[in-house]
């Protein structure tokens, strides 16, 4: 286990980095939290320090004592195998470690750092490697997987249940912020149904590069702290062909402040289990929404009504990226509303309310133009897992929360949208003029983020002309429509009712909002085609150039990362087994 006598160094970083103090590993080693407040008094009242605590090695790293997952309840079985469970939020088990050695190849300096209070030097110990690959657990944490249930495809699908992930520990950093660690691919738990427990490489490339990327971007999401490849095989069916290919497996560890899901509260609805379902619920308005008050009769509606603006909030986010999330069933459904479960998701390129990144989505359900469709379908669903916490007057109000959903969407997608073009205020024809210039990209098949992008960087001059620089390759695109010079026009003319604005501030404002650098498909393939040939080099190329996306970066121009896509990349399937 992870404790040790050494002496302990703890690094009290300035701003020249070079200021350390040694300290008597005790204090360190299993800190209590009033000690550790104590130490944090000491530094925020310092004028030498930078308000920053961060440890540069594991040893003295530690969970939080009283972890307050304690308060729920959890399964009295400790085997494992899979079964139904009953009166649980969670299960007991252990991740199992991988039978080959293992390495990691890749790891987010900005999540050990900046959520977890560790030096990114920790990353190359071995009790790092063990801890992230799940053959070593902290002392006094026992592992434990999420019992929930949920709609799959319009479906109630019964119990489902974290089937290869563990939480393998919860720790309050220097802010006092709560982060809960999730391996996942981990091994099989209660919950794995038929499932072997474990997530093979190019999955989990694509969840640890896009979960990062999406948190530069602005929107909430679940972050990875580590990719961890191991050489125990793993066999895939990839596209569900009768193909079955040995791969081999991997773990990323994601980082989140919760990962209960819509699905979470289903499962205790479905089941009758209605006062542990209140338990459940007043857990996480008292962790989570600390603006509503716990002893208030009316707080499981104001929860619902904060959820419900949220998510809107988010989808209206994913759209103003072009991000289509690929399954958004209700276990797949933040509960604090922010993206997590990246499977077949994908950046829209052309333009196209229809685009599906998952290929063997036939019906379109998850369409990235019927995600706020299926958002209120969803939140549909955990109004009905609510009902039973609700007095008829609260259900009547709670129906009209629910139904001022697409409002809340439209304020916000328009706010978004009115960003993206750079327009001060509002005007009632501000939606008319964003819809037109979607419909103009979608005659033409114009690359969505290059074309947001690329007007950021034209001068209004040049589009008042219509001389459009050779390299704007997305504008030449949407200027092949014979309404594009009209909309331009409508456009200058909007801009115009803000005299005090420059075009040089229009600018800087626009190219703040609207990234030159997306995960597209091709990219993701591109990183992962070279991960299996053992070459890394592509991965870290993006997760350095995705955590500036809206800044031009010399690398991804010459990677080709703001060009059209490659030809190959139109015969691309995104990979549905993971
Ligand atoms: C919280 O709600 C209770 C019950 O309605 C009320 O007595 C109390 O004053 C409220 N507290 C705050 C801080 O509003
Ligand atoms: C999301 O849900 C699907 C099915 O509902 C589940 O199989 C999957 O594990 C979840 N997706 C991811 C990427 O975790
Ligand atoms: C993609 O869609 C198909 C068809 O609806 C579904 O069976 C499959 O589970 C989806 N893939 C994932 C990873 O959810």
């Amino acid at each position: 286990m992870l404790q040790s006598r050494d002496v302990a160094v703890v690094c009290l970083w300035t701003l020249s980095r070079a200021f350390c103090l040694a300290w008597a590993p005790d204090l360190i080693v299993n800190p209590k939290k009033s000690e550790l407040g104590s130490l944090h008094y000491a530094l925020n009242n310092s004028d030498h320090c930078q308000r920053r605590l961060i440890v540069s090695s594991l040893k003295l790293w530690s969970v939080s004592v009283e972890d307050v997952l304690g308060q729920l309840p959890v399964d009295p079985v400790k085997e494992n195998y899979v079964r139904k469970v009953k009166e649980s939020i969670f299960s007991h088990v252990y991740p199992t470690p991988f039978s080959s050695e293992t390495r990691l190849v890749a790891f987010s300096e900005d999540v050990l750092e900046g959520l977890l209070d560790l030096d990114s030097s920790v990353a190359h110990s071995s009790d790092f490697l063990q801890f992230v690959s799940g053959s070593k657990t902290i002392s006094g944490f026992v592992p434990l997987a999420h019992r929930y249930g949920g709609h799959q495809f319009g479906v109630w699908a019964g119990q489902l249940g974290d089937g290869r992930a563990h939480l393998i520990a919860t720790y309050v950093n220097r802010f006092g912020e709560r982060w809960e660690l999730q391996l996942k691919g981990s091994g099989k738990t209660p919950y794995s149904r038929n499932g072997d427990g474990r997530a093979v490489l190019r999955s989990s490339v694509r969840e640890f590069l896009c979960s990062e990327a999406m948190y530069y971007l602005g929107i909430p999401t679940s972050r990875a702290a580590s990719l961890v490849l191991s050489s125990d095989a793993v066999w895939r069916d990839q596209f569900y062909n009768g193909n079955v290919k040995k791969e081999r497996g991997a773990v990323v560890l994601r980082v989140a402040k919760s990962w209960f899901r819509i699905g979470s509260l289903e499962m205790l609805s479905n089941s009758g289990e209605y006062s542990l379902l209140k338990k459940l619920v007043d857990f996480i308005i008292k962790e989570h929404f600390p603006s509503i008050n716990t002893s208030d009769p009316h707080r499981v509606l104001a929860f619902f009504s904060t959820v419900v603006s949220q998510t809107a909030d988010l989808i209206a986010r994913w759209m103003s990226v072009g991000f289509a999330h690929g399954v958004c069933n209700t276990d797949n459904f933040s509960l604090l509303s922010i993206t997590i479960d990246y499977g077949p998701f994908g950046f829209m390129e052309k333009y196209d309310a229809d685009y599906i990144p998952n290929t063997s989505d036939d019906e379109g359900r998850y369409r990235i133009g019927n995600q706020a469709n299926v958002g209120m379908y969803n939140l549909n669903k955990l109004l009905l897992a609510l009902n039973p916490l609700l007095d008829d007057r609260q259900k009547q109000l709670a129906s009209a929360v629910l139904a001022g959903f697409p409002n809340l969407y439209y304020s916000r997608f328009t706010e978004l949208f009115r960003s993206k073009l750079g327009l001060l205020g509002d005007n009632e024809d501000d939606l008319a003029l964003i819809a037109s210039l979607l419909n103009l990209m979608e005659d033409t098949g114009a690359d969505f983020t290059m074309s947001f992008r690329q007007l950021s960087e034209i001068t209004l001059e040049q589009l008042a002309r219509l001389s459009i620089p050779q390299d704007f390759w997305a504008l030449h695109e949407i200027n092949q429509h014979k309404d594009f010079s009209a909309w331009s026009s409508a456009y200058l003319q909007r801009l115009q009712r803000n005299p005090e604005d420059t075009d040089a501030d229009r600018r800087q404002r626009m190219m703040r909002t609207n990234p030159r650098y997306v995960l597209r498909n091709w990219m993701a393939e591109s990183a992962v085609l070279k991960a299996e040939r053992n070459d890394f080099s592509e991965v870290r190329l993006l997760q350095r150039v995705l955590r500036q996306p809206f800044r031009r970066q010399k690398m991804a121009e010459v990677s080709g990362y703001s060009q059209k896509s490659p030809e190959w990349a139109n015969r691309l399937k995104v990979s549905c087994s993971s």
